[in-house]
């Protein structure tokens, strides 16, 4: 949410920039902007509304540097615009501002220290650039002193980048709750929200923690604590190469990371099942979770639906209860907890604020935590006890795919590492990777009908304004991610339905034409959910199956694998996909920035 990226020391800073920028678009895509200074007297802001296509065509040839900084926006405070748009000048046109997070106090500041200051936006972020300029030029004080008392008056999230135009030499760093990183180059260095942003400068990263403030020159980065002490942190190396971020062949990055998912199920059998069946997880992790009287899964969105899915596997295969919970609702409704709880955050980006907000608790509380991420060294990740990596290579289309089956498959693993060290009766006959073989082998058949989607996607969600995905147990879990994945790109209000429950109200919504597609996957329940199939076709709706081989009838329209019933959603999820993806393009919109989202939601 809100993208940032920062260069100091490199001839060609306009191209960083804009490159970094269309790495970071997935973060927000209403408006953007760059700050660029040629350390030699001049200096260029551009800023507008729309995409980052729409700021490099506003970028003229003469817009070159040595250092700067850019922003790619998703609104918080104020619509997105021109004015609204970041870098946010001080008054005095001195400094210059990029931010990511909300300011809480932020009209509190104003009343109090900005009194007859002109504002040009309706940002939040303005009132701390006007802050830092009226405590440097009314107040006296050095930048890196005003910038720190500044973030000691600030209460909220902040990545923080700013510029002193009188010390183009230096780039000021902070931040707090919402991810920063700082990427070391020979006689540059960058800064970045997201290493993607800046894998193709450097490979190297140091990792910010909330509450540091960091002044970067193009050969030092000085990072100093919120008591003003310097800390000394060694960088990692990312391994993302510049393939694993671009589109290739691809039109759309979601059709890529849909086609992705076979491979990324090997890769994960690869990384963490060994020949002889055992795991390669923390042994200690698997003893603290088998220390643990129920397990708390935790997350938003997609992750919870896939958090949805580890419930049955981890009951049935290891039988140790679980619950799942929304980020969102659960740190400020926390129900009364087991004695020994384990939490798993469930958050493909290690980012997601509302996840984040809970781990902090949840820590404070003294549980062990694991958090299941996609992202190394993302700030869910450092704040667990215990990591483990999704491995799916970066998911840059705002909807997520490939994190969800990928989620799926390690809690499936954590389920039989589980049930075999606590020597659940029946855990050897779930044999998981023979599971994974015919989950990848059936994702690949999904993948390669594409056409027959394509076609089905215009029967049924063609000229609909709603539409409705059923099942029961995994299914109707299926369902929900489902109608998500739909809506949330092609704008179809789709919902996702315990098949059972439609007559006990919603039933009343179907009409002449309504698509109704049924996921049918669970031989107990399959007959039911074929019963209530029947029951909306008699009130005119257009119904559309998707059923495992074992339990599919002539007329079913898509065929998927059979898989332990547990395990389907693997296999059932991947045809819902395509659909939503092919329903959007027929609908003429743009699959990977679907409006109003950003990916990686950093702000509460
Ligand atoms: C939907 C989607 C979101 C995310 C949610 C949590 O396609 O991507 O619902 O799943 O914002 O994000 P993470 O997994 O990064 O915590």
């Amino acid at each position: 949410m809100c993208g940032i990226v920062g260069v100091i020391g490199k001839k060609d800073t306009t191209e960083i920039l804009l490159n970094g920028l269309q790495k970071l678009e997935y973060r927000g895509y209403d408006s953007a902007g760059i700050y660029v200074n040629d350390q030699a007297g001049h200096d260029y802001l551009v800023k507008e509304k729309g995409k980052i296509a729409e700021l490099d065509k506003a970028v003229g040839p003469e817009v070159q540097g040595t250092m700067g900084i850019g922003h790619t926006r998703w609104a918080t405070h104020g619509e997105p615009s021109h004015d609204n748009a970041h870098p946010q000048v001080s008054a005095s046109g001195r400094f210059y501002l990029v931010h990511n997070g909300v300011i809480n106090n932020y009209q509190d500041l104003k009343a109090q220290y900005l009194k007859g200051v002109h504002f040009v936006s309706s940002t939040d972020t303005e009132v701390a650039v006007q802050l830092i300029a009226e405590l440097v030029e009314d107040g006296g004080m050095d930048t890196e002193s005003a910038f720190r008392k500044a973030l000691s008056l600030i209460d909220g999230s902040y990545a923080f980048l700013l510029v002193d135009r009188e010390q183009p030499d230096k780039l000021f760093v902070a931040k707090n709750k919402s991810p920063l990183l700082i990427g070391v180059g020979d006689g540059f260095n960058v800064v970045c929200s997201d290493a993607l942003a800046m894998v193709a400068q450097t490979k190297d990263f140091v990792e910010l923690h909330d509450g540091e403030m960091v002044v970067v020159t193009k050969d030092k980065i000085s990072i100093t604590d919120e008591n003003n002490q310097p800390v000394e942190r060694k960088p990692y190396t990312v391994n993302i190469d510049a393939s694993d971020i671009s589109k290739g062949t691809y039109p759309y990055y979601m059709l890529k990371e849909i086609d992705e998912q076979p491979n990324v199920l090997r890769r994960l059998v690869s990384e963490y099942m060994n020949e002889d069946g055992s795991f390669n997880f923390d042994p200690k992790l698997i003893e603290a979770l088998r220390e643990a009287d129920k397990l708390y899964i935790v997350a938003a969105g997609t992750s919870y639906h896939a958090g949805l899915v580890g419930k049955p596997i981890i009951e049935e295969v290891a039988k140790i209860p679980v619950e799942v919970e929304l980020a969102s609702e659960f740190g400020y409704h926390m129900p009364l907890l087991s004695k020994k709880p384990f939490f798993i955050y469930l958050t493909q980006s290690g980012e997601t604020a509302d996840s984040r907000q809970v781990l902090v608790k949840t820590n404070a509380l003294g549980y062990p935590s694991l958090t299941i991420t996609n992202v190394e060294a993302s700030t869910l990740s450092r704040e667990a006890d215990y990591t483990i990596l999704l491995h799916a290579g970066p998911e840059i289309a705002v909807a997520s795919t490939k994190a969800y089956t990928a989620q799926i498959t390690i809690e499936a693993m954590l389920a039989k590492a589980l049930a075999v060290v606590n020597n659940v009766p029946g855990a050897e006959d779930f044999d998981l990777k023979y599971q994974l073989s015919l989950a990848a082998n059936g994702m690949q058949t999904i993948v390669d009908a594409k056409a027959d989607l394509e076609q089905l996607a215009h029967e049924f969600f063609a000229n609909t304004r709603n539409a409705f995905y059923i099942g029961r147990g995994i299914d109707y879990w299926a369902s929900l991610e489902a109608s998500l994945k739909l809506k949330e790109v092609s704008y179809i209000q789709a919902e996702g339905f315990a098949a059972g429950e439609l007559k006990h109200g919603t039933i009343s919504l179907i009409e002449n034409g309504t698509p109704v597609a049924a996921i049918i996957t669970d031989k107990e329940t399959a007959s039911h959910t074929r019963g209530n199939v029947q029951e909306v076709e008699a009130r005119g709706a257009k119904t559309l199956k998707i059923v495992s081989e074992d339990l599919a009838k002539p007329g079913d329209q898509i065929v998927v694998p059979t898989l332990d019933t547990v395990l389907s959603p693997l296999v059932s999820i991947v045809p819902t996909q395509l659909l939503a993806y092919y329903a959007t393009l027929q609908r003429g919109y743009n699959v990977d920035q679907p409006r109003n989202l950003a990916k990686s939601v950093t702000v509460e």
